[in-house]
């Protein structure tokens, strides 16, 4: 702990000598200061840790209880000691409610003082370390609004991570509803352009005769109708990033234009003769397997290798149902303030039923679902009768309780076979016996059984309980 600076604010001289021997003792560096004002406007030098002494004031007039509420107001969490000359209980509880780290009364002892320093410096650190670690989580579960912790999405993660910065164009291959535009807002968001405009452009949205222009933009009088000069979506997206949303429905006279320009990176617009240069990176998008319409005829080779250079294939939910408990949780905080509603979970046996279902419209579909679920709950809860009939018939009973809010990875346990074929079991006989079970395997080991059923330690314990299973 070498290094360290400590503020020490007190008007007594002897106890301030005696305070900076202590410190450098321990390998500490002290600054003293008779002025609590002299300390606040000093405060930019960082200090590991200020010992405060309530009644030095100063010259200013800055009271030791203000100084503390102006230190808060900078959201600096300095360790702060504070040392009177009374035990006041008032004053000291006024002060733990202001973050100091402890309240002593004078004379204070040499060791107590030093030992409660390093102890504030490590639990600060500590404290540090933790926010950083959570940060790190969250991040792993979270890229750019792209949730999922299964290896395929976190594989397109790290895929985005490595093309964003670099200026190739991407293909994003993917289902309906899989995160394509998420995707491409991702590699928009992480590289150079990320200062300029992200425009999409619906290739499949726009009238075959129409494309042309809404790429390059017109010049007035260039086709019936066209009284004004506009700009096309390529002028739009200099500097930034073009998204060409459902690639493979582009015209093929529209393939052959967008070659041309892929080629030599000018244009010109519609009725104009002027070169137009601009700079902007590429990102497609297609339903379609490109490869396979490439085959077909349907769309350019020379275009298709243009395109992708890096693909990125988005992977459909039923191939990571494992993302779902924290695509759940996700969407029901992301409409809360929508709906206004507080829905905070999902029954053991929606949870069940999304597990087993198909998801033809991938993410975009459960989002779908949980949105019209949450309209339609009355508690905080949302029941299998909310959700849509064809989700609803995905039910039966071998899984566990899940609770979303916590995040917890969905584990399905299969109940003691002589018990699941007793007449439909409730799901508390179908939880228990998936706890028996677990507990079996694992010995009565509660970590590890509560680790093969996905849930914490602490739910494990709760349900060990509540279902008195000794
Ligand atoms: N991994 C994800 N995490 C959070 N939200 C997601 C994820 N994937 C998709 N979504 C959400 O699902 C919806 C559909 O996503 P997006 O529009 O990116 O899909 P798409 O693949 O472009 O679909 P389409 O082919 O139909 O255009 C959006 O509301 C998006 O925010
Ligand atoms: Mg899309």
């Amino acid at each position: 702990m070498a290094d360290k600076l400590i503020f020490i604010v007190d008007k007594n001289e002897a106890i301030c000598k005696e305070v900076t021997a202590w410190l450098q003792e321990i390998g500490f560096q002290a600054k003293v200061f008779e002025d609590t004002e002299l300390c606040f406007n000093t405060i930019d030098q960082n200090p590991s840790a200020i010992c405060l002494d309530m009644n030095t004031s100063g010259p200013s007039g800055l009271s030791g209880l203000e100084f503390l509420k102006r230190l808060r107001l900078t959201n600096r969490d300095i360790p702060i000691m504070v040392v009177t000359e009374n035990g006041d209980l008032d004053s000291a509880v006024e002060v733990m409610k202001l973050g100091a780290f402890d309240y002593m009364v004078k004379p204070v002892e040499k060791a107590r003082l030093i030992t409660n320093i390093q102890r504030a410096i490590a639990m600060h650190t500590m404290v540090h370390k933790i926010d950083r670690l959570r940060g790190e989580i969250e991040k792993k579960h979270v890229y750019k609004n792209i949730i999922g912790q299964s290896e395929a999405i976190q594989r397109v993660f790290t895929q985005i991570e490595e093309v964003a910065e670099i200026n190739i164009n991407v293909l994003v291959e993917g289902e309906s509803g899989t995160g394509k535009e998420l995707a491409a807002k991702a590699i928009h968001y992480g590289s150079a352009y990320k200062t300029g405009p992200f425009i999409a452009i619906n290739c499949g949205a726009i009238p075959e005769s129409l494309q042309e222009s809404e790429f390059f933009g017109h010049e007035k009088g260039s086709f019936t109708g066209a009284d004004h000069a506009r700009i096309g979506k390529l002028e739009y997206a200099n500097n930034g990033s073009l998204f060409l949303d459902e690639v493979g429905e582009m015209s093929q006279e529209m393939q052959v234009k967008l070659l041309r320009f892929l080629q030599d990176k000018t244009f010109e617009r519609l009725g104009g003769n002027k070169k137009i240069n601009v700079d902007l990176r590429i990102i497609s998008a297609t339903n379609r397997k490109l490869e396979q319409e490439v085959k077909r005829g349907k769309f350019r080779e020379d275009l298709y290798y243009r395109l992708v250079v890096y693909p990125i294939t988005m992977p459909p939910l039923r191939d990571r149902k494992e993302d779902i408990p924290l695509l759940v949780n996700y969407f029901l905080k992301k409409f809360k303030n929508e709906i206004s509603k507080i829905i905070t979970s999902v029954s053991s046996s929606v949870m069940e039923s999304f597990m087993k279902y198909d998801w033809k419209g991938n993410v975009r579909q459960l989002e779908n679902v949980i949105y019209r679920s949450m309209v339609a709950t009355r508690t905080e809860t949302i029941e299998l009768e909310n959700l849509p009939s064809e989700i609803q018939q995905n039910t039966d009973h071998n899984f566990i309780t899940q609770d979303t809010s916590q995040n917890q990875p969905t584990h399905f346990a299969t109940p003691e076979p002589s018990k699941a074929v007793t007449a439909t079991p409730t799901i508390q006989e179908m939880e228990k016996n998936a706890l028996i079970k677990a507990l079996k395997i694992s010995a009565g080991n509660i970590e590890q059984a509560a680790k093969s059923l996905g849930i914490s330690r602490a739910t494990c314990y709760r349900k060990i309980k509540k279902y008195q299973i000794d």
